[in-house]
């Protein structure tokens, strides 16, 4: 059956029957529906209540819920508990647990406490998987199903167990068939790192120094594959039982442990769990951003996982499962957002083109780990600060029923192993494939450009500036679709620099890339906090490639030293690109590609679909946008935390 997603985004909730008296379901259900709710997402904790003891099952409760809440008229979507085992079955199998990187396994009381390699914790994960699909899978309220919650929550990742260990072997011998291979691929005979045989590779932790990157990389690769699997054994289970129901997960802000394009190839659509506020407390913002958006989330936090998620999802499906409504309880402070952003962040994700938006969670929860996390309503069950915000963004939404199709702009590759090379072999401190992408991202929004995050193999026909900010193992099919690409092109640092086995290539970086580039990167260093080259307008820090080739200097800073090169409609960024010095570049090439660049006021981001032009403000102050270009029907005054949204002529994109 050919799934097409809503015209207009739904919204919808996270909620835990199990947590509440059964007399206040109904009621609950009633209201949720009242305030424009149409999606409910239940049981993805809930396996001790399923089944309490081994093989006894409790379906009554459940078997309830589903029933007031589809008498709301509300569309359920079913999580599999797997995230929980219960302790019955942790005691039955004490081998399940995942082992941290120090080697000392993970407990029971909390979550995802299980390793993803542990054979008999997949098989009571496909037994319980199917036990619920089976009695649920064909219930009329079931429109989607969301398998586990989380992967890669809480470092759950890479687990160092035997099992582990035990699969990491089986992994090895089928992609490098001899320990011969495996020692060529991996350099072995560097420090005599030679083995006879799969049985003699450990895990690469606990070496007296760094392991082999290789061995990490292989490492990291085969974690990522074992999500892949574990997730997909849910997969086929839920299609059997569940014909015609879509299957997503919900990922995470900044988490990079497992492939998610991989993941999403193998789901219906990806989802995403957005905590703006939390993730500004947490990840390295600088300290002006924190304190300027604390209430807001820096101003490109939604919007970057919104356009990653977007090129993870099968034909860009994608929606927020989890939304912020207040304050959470695990960032190091969690203030509260600024009234409108609840709001702000919903009509965002619309712009970004989500099909559903749904709060984390009905109601606060007034016992256990997140008795301290806000819901839509307080624990007394009065509606909480972000519930009015809920309303109005249900009723713009009903105002705006459609927003058409994505208009294409920049595209963004980034990939996960990217990533993981900068993790496994940074080469100096908070260097980050993610971040580089993360800071052109930003860049690219500050002149008011969209953006399309994709994979190293997305088809790039329709887009005017493709960016690479900085893709260590470039896939032969990136090279060739640039060879055959028209618009303008910035390569960043640390580009082409690897093979698939993460050594150096034998034309030196940027590789596969010098088929668009003439250049070989003859040295690299990475420079401490400090160390800068200074120019007009912009600075280098942090990394410098030195290129020999026949390009042309571009930007060269006043101690001499080349920042960025130009070959035709290609550039070459030696720097890390951050700050004004990926602004600058991201500028110059927007230009070149004839695409409207719009400085945004500080805090304020626009997003042009087919039909309209939204603009967010996330300063907690008043700004005044211009559109060149667009039609600019009402105030261009935008409030704080405010969302304009201004409609377009049809036949532009
Ligand atoms: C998410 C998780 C939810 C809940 C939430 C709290 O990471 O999926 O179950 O814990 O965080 O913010």
């Amino acid at each position: 059956m050919t799934r097409i997603a809503p015209p207009k985004m739904r919204l919808g909730t996270c909620y835990y029957p199990e947590h509440w008296p059964e007399d206040m379901w109904a009621d609950d259900a009633r209201r949720m529906a009242e305030a424009g709710l149409t999606r409910v997402r239940i049981g993805e904790f809930a396996w001790s209540r399923i089944e309490p003891a081994p093989g006894n099952f409790n379906w009554g409760w459940l078997d309830r819920a589903i029933a007031a809440l589809h008498d709301a008229g509300l569309g359920i979507i079913l999580g599999t508990p797997t995230a929980t085992p219960p302790k019955w079955l942790c005691d039955q199998m004490p081998d399940m647990f995942a082992v941290d990187a120090d080697g000392r396994p993970r407990g029971f009381g909390s979550r995802r406490h299980y390793c993803f390699s542990h054979a008999g914790y997949r098989a009571q994960a496909a037994r319980i998987t199917r036990a619920v699909a089976e009695r649920y899978g064909n219930h009329p309220a079931v429109v989607m199903w969301q398998t586990d919650n989380e992967y890669g929550c809480h470092d759950t990742v890479l687990s160092y167990s035997e099992a582990a260990r035990d699969a990491f072997r089986v992994w090895l011998a089928h992609r490098y068939g001899t320990a011969d291979a495996l020692n060529t691929a991996w350099g072995n005979a560097f420090w005599s790192m030679d083995y006879r045989s799969f049985d003699e590779v450990e895990l690469p932790h606990l070496t007296v120094t760094e392991a082999n990157p290789a061995h990490w990389f292989a490492f990291r690769r085969f974690s990522s594959d074992q999500v892949l699997s574990f997730d997909k054994a849910q997969i086929d289970i839920l299609r059997e039982a569940s014909p015609g129901r879509d299957v997503m997960h919900n990922a995470m802000g900044f988490v990079t442990e497992y492939d998610h394009h991989a993941l999403g190839a193998q789901l219906d659509l990806v989802m995403w769990d957005s905590y703006p506020l939390g993730f500004l407390e947490m990840f390295p913002f600088d300290e002006a951003d924190k304190h300027a958006f604390v209430r807001q989330g820096h101003p490109d936090i939604a919007g970057f996982h919104h356009d990653l998620y977007r090129g993870c999802g099968k034909a860009g499906r994608w929606g927020v499962i989890e939304q912020q409504p207040g304050p959470v309880n695990w960032a190091r402070h969690n203030p509260a957002p600024l009234p409108g952003m609840v709001r702000l962040w919903t009509l965002e994700a619309m712009a970004h083109g989500a099909e559903l938006v749904s709060y984390f969670r009905w109601r606060q929860a007034p016992f256990a780990q997140e008795q301290m996390h806000a819901g839509l309503l307080r624990p007394d069950s009065a509606p909480a600060a972000g519930f009015a915000d809920v309303k109005s963004a249900a009723a713009d939404i009903d105002t705006l029923g459609d927003v058409g199709g994505s208009v294409k702009e920049a595209a963004l590759v980034f990939s996960y192993d990217a990533e993981w090379v900068t993790a496994t072999q940074p080469q100096g401190e908070g260097l980050s494939a993610l971040w580089a992408a993360f800071h052109t991202y930003t860049a690219l929004r500050e002149a008011g450009i969209n953006v399309d995050i994709v994979p190293p193999t997305a088809d790039l026909t329709g887009y005017r500036l493709v960016a690479i900010p900085c893709l260590p193992i470039v896939p032969g099919a990136l090279a060739a679709g640039l060879q055959n690409f028209s618009g303008q092109v910035i390569i960043g640092p640390r580009s082409g620099s690897r093979t698939a086995e993460l050594s150096i290539p034998p034309s030196l970086p940027p590789g596969p890339l010098q088929t668009v580039f003439p250049a070989a990167v003859a040295r690299s260093e990475s420079l401490r906090p400090g160390t800068i080259h200074r120019g007009t307008g912009w600075t280098a820090t942090r990394w410098l490639d030195h290129l020999e080739t026949t390009a042309e200097a571009e930007l060269i800073a006043d101690d001499g030293q080349v920042v960025s090169w130009r070959h035709g409609a290609v550039r070459y960024c030696a720097a890390w690109p951050e700050g004004a010095l990926i602004a600058q570049l991201v500028r110059r090439a927007a230009k070149d590609a004839g695409l409207q660049v719009t400085a945004m006021p500080q805090g304020v981001r626009i997003r042009r679909t087919e039909r309209y032009v939204f603009a967010v403000n996330y300063a907690n102050a008043e700004r005044v946008i211009t559109l060149p270009g667009e039609p600019v029907v009402g105030s261009p005054t935008i409030g704080p935390a405010g969302v304009t949204v201004f409609p377009r002529s049809t036949n532009r994109n």
